[in-house]
């Protein structure tokens, strides 16, 4: 990547990966983009869990009836916690490692996806969290605000379109500006 702007454009969520392995010093580099992240007060109260079993992965894609199946095919899925007793922005924290962890992952080549658990329940209303905390032994009291998948592309996106940004979503000095 020659910039971030770059990186930003090409970033897509990448949902079907190739069997190859990710190399060891590339998930160092993801987790290390995670671990330097702010935080509110440099609080840092998330936690990491990092899953490459292939039965695991596989049982963790059931934590929700939909949109939870790229756990199933990814070489790498990390599951991001954060001790929500020690801060009060704790989605925020986890939402910003979250984030550069999939911008690390991208500027490595690698693909990444976001699958959503905070707020999600599984077909019989069991909380998508319950599920994963039970399957990895995990505390309760770590709610689990997404887990994200990680590997190579098996597939094509389109970078954005910067012509198509919502520049109508943007207020430049109070919310209505005056009609020219
Ligand atoms: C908070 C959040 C929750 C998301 N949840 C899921 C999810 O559960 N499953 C999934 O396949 N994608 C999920 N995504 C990925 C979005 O669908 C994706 O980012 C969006 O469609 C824009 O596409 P892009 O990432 O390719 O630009 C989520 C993304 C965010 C930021």
């Amino acid at each position: 990547m020659n910039s971030l702007h770059e990186l930003l454009i090409n970033r897509r969520s990448i949902r079907r990966y190739t069997a190859e392995p990710i190399d060891a010093n590339d998930v160092k580099l993801i987790l290390e983009a995670g671990l330097l992240a702010p935080t509110s007060k440099s609080t840092r109260a998330w936690q990491f869990v990092v899953v490459d079993d292939k039965e695991m992965l596989e049982k963790l894609s059931h934590c929700k009836p939909v949109a939870a199946h790229p756990i199933a095919g990814c070489s790498l899925a990390i599951v991001v916690a954060v001790d929500a007793e020690r801060t009060e922005p704790w989605i925020e924290d986890a939402s910003v490692a979250a984030a550069y962890m999939q911008l690390q992952a991208e500027d490595l080549g690698l693909g990444s996806c976001w699958i959503q658990i905070r707020d999600r329940y599984m077909a019989d209303g069991t909380p998508s969290q319950e599920y994963i905390q039970e399957l990895l032994e995990m505390p309760e009291t770590m709610p689990i605000v997404c887990v994200l998948t990680i590997g190579h592309k098996d597939e094509e996106r389109k970078p954005q379109d910067v012509e198509k940004l919502r520049w109508e979503n943007v207020h430049i000095g109070k919310w209505r500006c005056d009609e020219q």
